[in-house]
């Protein structure tokens, strides 16, 4: 399985490491093209590499970490989503001042969902501090906790799925309206919480 990746800083980094290391294959881009990724991929290792923001597109599972203000023109002129999974870790902050962007009354990753029409949109991962996400999941004996939300069950488990192989645990908090809400920074109770599930 190909895990495509728009994004390529802090989160989209984490991500992509976290997959390589799990054995997927990791497509990462962002703006200014695959050349100014080569660096990056080097670090990543032999399973991953870089494409075009359509490129990781067409990946089977997709991860979307783009600053809030880009993320329109990320899910822009895509190829049809067809029911594949896209993966939602960006937070409505607008700067300066790490304020709530104006949603009108839906949660971001509604707003995420509406701009990749027939994506299944799986919210996860927005929640910890980038180094926290990118650190090692296994502590303490237990897993790191990551909260996920989405409307589409099938596609919870399967995110649920590849992120248990890499080392997190996942807490689903139901659906993009009511669960983004309590994931949702700024302004839900969620964020910044690191919690470690003990078997
Ligand atoms: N940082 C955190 O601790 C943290 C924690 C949880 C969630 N988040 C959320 O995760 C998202 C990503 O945050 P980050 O810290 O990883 O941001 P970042 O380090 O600033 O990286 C942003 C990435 O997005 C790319 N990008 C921007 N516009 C794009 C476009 N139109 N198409 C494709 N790629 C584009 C950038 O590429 P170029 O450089 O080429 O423009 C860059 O690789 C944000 O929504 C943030 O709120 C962040």
């Amino acid at each position: 399985m190909t895990i495509g990746i728009i994004g390529a800083g802090g989160i989209g980094q984490a991500f992509a490491a976290h997959m390589a290391k799990a054995g997927y294959e990791v497509l990462v881009s962002n703006s200014r093209g695959p050349e100014s990724l080569a660096e990056v991929v080097r670090q990543l290792g032999p399973r991953a590499r870089a494409g075009t923001r359509q490129e990781a597109a067409q990946a089977d599972v997709v991860v979307v970490a783009v600053p809030w203000p880009q993320v329109h023109a990320a899910l822009s002129d895509l190829p049809a989503w067809n029911g594949r999974t896209l993966i939602d870790t960006t937070n409505p902050v607008v700067q300066p001042g790490f304020r709530l962007a104006d949603l009108n009354g839906s949660t971001s990753s509604e707003i995420v969902a509406s701009l990749a029409p027939g994506a299944r949109v799986v919210k996860v991962a927005n929640t910890l501090l980038r180094a926290v996400l990118a650190a090692n999941p296994n502590q303490a004996g237990g897993h790191r906790v990551l909260f996920m939300s989405g409307d589409d069950a099938a596609a919870k488990a399967d995110v649920s799925g590849i992120l248990e192989k890499v080392g997190f645990a996942t807490i689903d908090l139901g659906g993009l309206a009511s669960g983004g809400r309590l994931q949702q920074f700024p302004g839900g109770p969620l964020p910044i919480l690191n919690l470690i599930k003990l078997p």
